[in-house]
């Protein structure tokens, strides 16, 4: 069976979306079946960022029991002009009474647990039914019932930090906290790594140890931080516009690592 890959994060804005959609797109440009999900439900983003203008049903859809699994389900591949692979997605609702909506119900225990049902039938249908090889969630950051439900069902975490010493030790809380107590490994992106610049070189190695040999956690990559990212204004995919991009060498060696297993 295919893999399910959750992005994480303690902190927002470290770059989940970013790392997760273009991670996405690349495994789907080297030949692979890859859903992408949107359970960002209270600030969705990925929408945009693919440039989707018409989606036909929502995630929110499908987890109010108003759509089938197959409806939420979006095809990239003509847009983005994969061949061979394959790369479709589930969006959220970016609707203000939809986020309201799910601000109340994220928090409600019992709508979590039906949620995570939900979400382990969405998971059946692309990885068994469909035969996908992997599928990627792009989670809410933090302690959120909903981000719990997403990393409960991950084969691999991938948990985004940026190297401020408040995102490193709040990784370093969610891995007693959360990941230990679920039982994943999660391996580390360093992200906006503003690379060659003063003493960042020394952070980003001292970083790398307490992760690497004191916690025995890979750091899959260190992505450097660019204002090309920006300049996209989260409505288009920097490995698909600018493959030839650092950040896109980057990620590259994301995937390369993903694939190794
Ligand atoms: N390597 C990078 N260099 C420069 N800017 C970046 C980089 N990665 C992400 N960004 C910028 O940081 C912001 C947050 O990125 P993104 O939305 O991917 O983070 P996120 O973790 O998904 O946030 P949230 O928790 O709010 O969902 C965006 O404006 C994006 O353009
Ligand atoms: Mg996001």
């Amino acid at each position: 069976m295919g893999r399910t890959i959750v992005v994480h994060s303690y902190r927002g804005g470290t770059g989940k979306t970013i790392v997760a959609a273009n991670t996405a797109y690349l495994l789907a440009a080297r030949g692979k079946y890859v859903c992408i999900l949107d359970y960002d439900l209270c600030a969705p983003a990925l929408h945009r960022v693919f440039g989707v203008e018409n989606v036909r049903a929502w995630l929110n859809d499908f987890f109010a029991g108003q759509c089938g699994v197959a409806d939420v389900l979006n095809d990239l591949n003509k847009q983005l002009g994969i061949e061979g692979g394959r790369l479709c997605a589930g969006f959220a609702n970016p609707d203000g009474q939809a986020i309201k909506e799910m601000l109340r119900l994220s928090m409600d225990q019992e709508w979590c647990s039906r949620n995570f049902q939900d979400l382990l039938r969405l998971r059946s249908y692309v990885l068994e039914d469909l035969n996908y090889d992997f599928l990627i969630i792009d989670t809410m950051p933090g302690y959120q019932l909903l981000s719990m439900n997403a990393l409960a069902i991950a084969d691999d975490v991938v948990v985004v930090t940026v190297l401020d010493r408040s995102d490193i030790e709040g990784t370093l809380g969610l891995l007693e906290a959360v990941y230990r107590i679920l039982q994943k490994q999660p391996r580390v992106i360093i992200n906006k790594a503003p690379v060659g610049l003063g003493e960042v070189g020394k952070r980003i190695e001292t970083v790398r140890r307490v992760f690497r040999q004191r916690l025995k956690l890979e750091v899959l990559g260190v992505i450097p931080c660019s204002c090309d990212i920006p300049l996209m204004f989260g409505e288009r995919l920097i490995a698909h516009t600018m493959p030839e991009h650092h950040v896109v060498r980057a990620l590259e060696q994301v995937v390369k690592a993903l694939l190794k297993e």
